[in-house]
């Protein structure tokens, strides 16, 4: 999964970041230990797999209703992947009683949140070691 996120960001995420933003992307994001931290921190993971049983996406739930991470791998990229990841979440987080999701999402992801009827609630321009970078706060009632 760590590996899933560095490769979206690298690939994926270039097609709306510049390449010094890509990088701060990257390498502020989990790496594999950040991963097992954060994933075994008790929120809620849901992972995509191919015909091949491999791991191409995932998504996680804060229990507050926040998703922090949502990839896909760029091999996989473009094909519903996330649409399905993203419709298990809704319905488990609906199911059990949240209200509202909300999201940081990069340029890439808000388009597939806004087609999921996520509401943008404005762009955030960041500095992350000195390099300009932004996202979209976006959130969704169920
Ligand atoms: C954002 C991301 C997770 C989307 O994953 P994906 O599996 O390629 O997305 P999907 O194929 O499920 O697309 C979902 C829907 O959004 C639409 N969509 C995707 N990109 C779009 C774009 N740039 N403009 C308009 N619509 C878009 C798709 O057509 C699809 O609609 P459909 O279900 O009606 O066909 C993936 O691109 C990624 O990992 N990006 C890099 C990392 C990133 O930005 N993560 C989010 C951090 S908040």
């Amino acid at each position: 999964m760590a590996a899933i996120y560095r490769r979206a960001v690298e690939v994926t995420g270039a097609r709306d970041y510049a390449p010094a933003q890509v990088a701060v992307w990257r390498d502020h994001g989990p790496d594999l230990a950040g991963m097992w931290r954060r994933l075994g921190d008790g929120r809620r993971t849901w992972v995509a797999v191919n015909e091949d049983d491999a791991v191409v996406g995932f998504v996680d739930l804060e229990a507050d209703g926040h998703i922090d991470l949502l990839y896909v791998d760029p091999a996989a990229g473009g094909r519903g992947v996330a649409a399905a990841l993203l419709d298990r979440l809704e319905a488990e987080a609906a199911a059990a009683g949240l209200k509202r999701l909300y999201v940081e999402a990069s340029e890439t992801a808000r388009p597939v949140l806004l087609k999921r009827s996520f509401v943008d609630l404005g762009r955030r321009d960041l500095r992350v070691a000195d390099t300009p970078i932004h996202n979209y706060a976006m959130a969704k009632s169920l």
